[in-house]
């Protein structure tokens, strides 16, 4: 009988091994993070961390301490949770590559070749087209622009009314993604070259650029689908949108337009001259900036705008704040001739608003910084305990796990307008944990190499769009009590998370 139960035990342990080998576990080797392999072949752990990412990686972190291993979609992850362990993800060693997921994503999502040059499609420094036109000397011309069109944009349908200055009702979502997808969609792909000013051929073009927001937004809806792999064929209407949008950015169509961006003149240019890419894989690679530029920005401004709505000692810092900066530049707020501008400098110096915007996107941004193991190698931490990493594996940073965390943000799970404030009410940059200051505390953007090129711009205009709205308008919330809506976490690693649901308001022009 005893002999019987112990061969019955082998066999079942066999039979495990056998399953567990089949099945692609691995087991933990000397020196490496404790791993979760998960109960699903292939998935792994991938349902639960994608129900709630910081749930799960929360609970891990408590079982497993600063660095553990999932196995999520057939890949082995290392999330390091130790934000004093940074750095050594960040500095960007010889042993991680950026590279290879970002180019990978961005194949999958948009359907362009390889922009890798190694991958011998273009020799284009992509990189370094994305510095050269979104930052430094590239900023004025898009301030310009974007003001501009912000400024007609938010005024042209209400101007038009013949009694404007009663209440507006909208969705503060619908209202940020028309206004802020319109400017920025103009201020980067130009206008259409032949629009002279009468209203019907700006109703004609407005109507195009709506349309490209429609697209645009079905796409939108499919993109972590793609990004997790799926083809975009099982996906009818999101194909179909990508691809509309895509025709409407063939070089030939492009350059029938005016007022073009650096940025997308610039790699129009390169897509001619160093790649070997077909027109219709050129016009993908702009529908993958054209969804860069937006899809952080546009929920970004609804949180900002909404949670701004909410808390009164905001908006009143918010007003005067704006109001100092146009009196200072002896600018008169006239919606019948708009013509408000603010300088890169003005911009730069409005530490009310910058806190206003931080403290929103804290609040809604889910990131994940990835990079991928070029070869074996030991990872130092902070605590100076080292963790062997082996070649392929993904190490992940989850930096929402920073700005959820009490011990840095007091009180995380509410709005203080303030809290990126000092005492003398300029920016704070000082923030500890364990009495120790961080150097890494705020990270919608991102990290090191990979950190968002376009994020002096996005604040921008994020600024621009709030010192429009407030210098033009009265806006209400319809229900002054609403609750903050959920985090829609669908959407969970990709960047600032959009409201589960439009919350309403009304607003209406100011009577000076
Ligand atoms: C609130 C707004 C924005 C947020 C939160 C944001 C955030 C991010 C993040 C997290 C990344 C990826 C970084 C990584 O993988 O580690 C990224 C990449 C990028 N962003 Fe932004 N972004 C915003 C607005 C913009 C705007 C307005 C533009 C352009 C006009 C832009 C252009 C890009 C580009 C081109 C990349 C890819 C960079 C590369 O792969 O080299 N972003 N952004």
């Amino acid at each position: 009988m005893i002999m019987s139960v112990a061969l019955i035990w082998a066999f079942v342990v066999g039979l495990c091994c056998c399953l567990w080998l089949i099945l692609g576990f691995r087991r933990r080797q000397p020196g490496e993070p404790p791993i979760e392999n998960g109960w699903i072949p292939y998935l792994g752990c991938a349902l639960q961390f994608g129900a709630n990412p910081l749930e799960f990686l929360r609970s891990r972190q408590k079982k497993f301490g600063h660095i553990f291993t999932c196995k999520i979609a057939g890949q082995y992850v290392h999330f390091l949770c130790d934000p004093f362990s940074y750095h050594s993800v960040i500095r960007q060693g010889r042993h991680l590559d950026w590279k290879k997921f970002h180019f990978a994503a961005s194949v999958k999502a948009f359907g362009h070749e390889s922009m890798d040059p190694s991958h011998g499609y273009t020799t284009e420094n992509l990189h370094q087209t994305f510095l050269k036109t979104l930052q430094g000397e590239a900023l004025p011309s898009l301030i310009e622009n974007m003001m501009e069109n912000l400024q007609s944009i938010m005024l042209q349908s209400i101007m038009l009314k013949a009694r404007c200055s009663e209440w507006e009702v909208d969705g503060i979502f619908a209202f940020c993604y028309k206004v802020m997808f319109e400017s920025g969609y103009l201020t980067l792909f130009g206008q259409e070259l032949d629009r002279d000013k009468n209203v019907a051929c700006q109703q004609a073009q407005k109507a195009l650029v709506l349309s490209a927001l429609e697209n645009y937004k079905e796409f939108d809806k499919i993109f972590p689908a793609l990004v997790a792999g799926l083809p975009i064929h099982v996906f009818k209407s999101g194909h179909n949108a990508r691809e509309n949008l895509a025709k409407s950015m063939l070089h030939e169509n492009l350059s029938k337009r005016t007022k073009i961006s650096d940025l997308i003149s610039l790699r129009m240019q390169l897509n001619d001259t160093l790649s070997t890419f077909n027109e219709l894989s050129k016009a993908r690679t702009h529908v993958a900036i054209l969804w860069a530029s937006q899809a952080n920005t546009l929920p970004a401004t609804f949180w900002t705008l909404f949670y701004l709505i909410r808390c009164p000692a905001a908006m009143k810092a918010a007003r005067e704040e704006v109001r100092n900066t146009f009196e200072s530049s002896n600018q008169k707020v006239d919606p019948k001739d708009p013509r408000l501008t603010l300088t890169r400098e003005q911009l730069d110096n409005m530490p009310v608003l910058d806190s206003i915007i931080k403290e929103a996107m804290r609040l809604s941004s889910a990131s994940l910084n990835v990079r991928v193991a070029k070869e074996d190698f030991l990872l130092h931490l902070d605590n100076k305990k080292s963790y062997r990493i082996r070649k392929d594996d993904v190490i992940a940073l989850y930096p929402q796990m920073l700005h959820f965390d009490p011990e840095i943000y007091d009180d995380p799970l509410t709005y203080k307008y303030d809290r990126y404030l000092d005492e003398n009410r300029q920016e704070k940059t000082s923030f500890y944990r364990g009495g120790r200051k961080l150097r890494y505390y705020y990270m919608p953007f991102g990290s090191g190499v990979t950190k968002c090129p376009g994020r002096f711009f996005a604040v921008h205009e994020i600024k621009q769009f709030l010192a429009l709205a407030l210098s033009y308008f009265e806006i209400e919330l319809l229900d002054p009590g609403v609750k903050v809506p959920p985090l829609d976490q669908s959407r969970a690693g990709l960047g600032i998370l959009q409201p589960t649901y439009d919350i309403d308001f009304r607003y209406r022009l100011k009577t000076q």
